[in-house]
């Protein structure tokens, strides 16, 4: 059979311009929701009467057998027939006869293919939040299991005030939070049906896209026809949320790179997730988070490329937009992979406690609270800052920490110090004086901890739900 589309044509398409053209090559990828939605439209197409039901009985068994091919691996698409969207029509006509041409009566790829985005971006939107559920779990219940390491906390890389390890790690089940809400957010604006919008006017066919809707699971139909085939707004919101996904994973994979270095040896991770040299003998590498951290590149450059794909581009739909489609595979690949390792990556890390707790006895960061200690005697906080800034000069100098220091020694540099000094500046103490929500004190971080997991429940209820909706 020749093209689809070829009755206006005299000539053969040039061989590079096929090859040029046709997205097959990936688009493959979409067969399945291809299917979906050509069920969901000939059974409406039956429903209001615009085909026998004869025909649509014959149609709907034809594009089953047709996907059970395709799963099978018993199917060769052709380059010739462009995409996936004509390699199955042509697939339904070899199988059924030229009844399967009736199918794409009222539709044009043009609200075909957004219909199959939507439903392949929507199903990959709850996967992710399960993927994020797992990092989280992961990450609470290292932090359960740390509760009381102390560890230097930092900013600009330089040891600021001792923390929780778990307070460290909770914060990062805040980020991957934020990053499940938002994805859940996006729900809605995934879930919608272009289909009906035809080329991008209508269709003149008496068509009923709520109940297409209906069937597929849509909870909304594209109000704007044009704007349902020009619209990959869905496409680029998933784009920039795994970007800031992979931005949160690649600022824990600095930290994780650092933290298995021999300067710090605050963790070491499974040798399951570490790969050697093939020259140095004694080298365990962090590959894993070397790699996450690498491929945030190509996902930060897959929404960059789409955003410029759309930018200028008139309505309504143009080929430049079949571009949509790789880099939003590459990302969906690259973030499975990523968040996939994560999760038992975190699980299995050994936590180095004593080593953590032997850096925070080696260093200023108690600082802080002796200044705090002056001010609770009545010094102004900025001329307490002066006195321990001079304090500390003074330990450097005589290369000792604080807690060496005699009580003459604080004297000299303010008559108020006495002995409690020596409590307040206890690690332990340090953290516990932070007892403020969201602080780094023990009852505060435990509560944390509860509250995250009532989310992560909630969290979890939800993919339930939205798996099954989103099938
Ligand atoms: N393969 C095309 C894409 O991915 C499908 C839509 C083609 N529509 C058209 N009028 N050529 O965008």
């Amino acid at each position: 059979m020749s093209k689809l589309w070829g009755g206006r044509f005299t000539k053969k398409t040039d061989q590079l311009v096929e090859e040029y053209t046709a997205s097959i090559t990936f688009d493959k990828e979409l067969a399945e929701e291809d299917v979906q939605g050509s069920l969901a439209h000939v059974t409406m197409l039956g429903k209001q009467g615009i085909l026998p039901d004869a025909d649509v009985e014959t149609i709907k068994d034809g594009l089953h057998r047709v996907l059970q091919r395709i799963k099978r691996g018993d199917w060769e698409y052709e380059i010739a027939d462009e995409d996936i969207h004509m390699n199955i029509e042509k697939a339904l006509i070899d199988d059924v006869g030229p009844v399967g041409g009736k199918l794409h009566t009222g539709r044009s790829r043009n609200d075909q293919v957004a219909t199959d985005m939507h439903l392949y971006l929507r199903k990959r939107v709850v996967e992710f939040v399960d993927l994020l559920h797992k990092l989280q779990s992961a990450l609470l219940e290292q932090a359960k299991a740390n509760l009381d390491t102390i560890v230097p906390g930092y900013t600009h890389l330089q040891r600021a005030q001792p923390i929780l390890f778990a307070h460290h790690l909770m914060a990062y089940v805040s980020m991957f939070g934020r990053d499940a809400e938002r994805l859940q957010d996006s729900y809605k604006r995934v879930n919608m049906l272009p289909l009906g919008a035809g080329a991008l006017a209508g269709t003149t066919f008496p068509i009923d896209r709520h109940f297409v809707a209906k069937q597929l699971g849509f909870d909304r139909v594209y109000e704007n026809s044009l704007d349902a085939v020009s619209d990959r707004d869905f496409i680029l919101e998933f784009l920039s949320h795994a970007s800031i996904i992979m931005m949160h994973l690649s600022r824990l994979s600095e930290e994780l790179i650092l933290w298995s270095s021999t300067e710090f040896r605050f963790v070491e991770l499974d040798d399951a997730f570490c790969t050697g040299s093939s020259i140095m003998p004694q080298k365990k590498n962090p590959d894993v988070p070397e790699l996450v951290r690498g491929k945030t590149g190509r996902v930060y450059g897959n929404l960059i490329g789409l955003l410029t794909v759309l930018k200028s581009l008139p309505l309504a739909y143009n080929k430049d937009m079949q571009e949509d489609k790789e880099g939003m595979f590459d990302t969906v690949r690259t973030l499975q992979g990523a968040l996939q390792l994560f999760a038992p990556m975190i699980a299995t890390m050994k936590v180095n406690k004593d080593i953590m707790r032997q850096a925070v006895n080696q260093d200023f960061s108690n600082a802080t609270d002796i200044a705090d200690f002056l001010v609770g005697k009545g010094l102004p906080f900025r001329q307490a800052h002066e006195v321990i800034g001079k304090t500390v000069l003074y330990c450097i100098q005589q290369g000792k920490y604080l807690l060496d220091l005699t009580l003459e020694e604080f004297k000299q540099f303010s008559p108020l110090f006495d002995d409690r000094i020596y409590a307040v500046l206890q690690p332990e103490n340090v953290v516990n004086a932070r007892n403020v929500y969201g602080g780094t004190a023990t009852p505060q971080v435990s509560e944390a901890i509860s509250r995250a997991q009532v989310e992560l429940e909630a969290t979890a209820a939800w993919v339930t739900e939205f798996a099954e909706k989103s099938r």
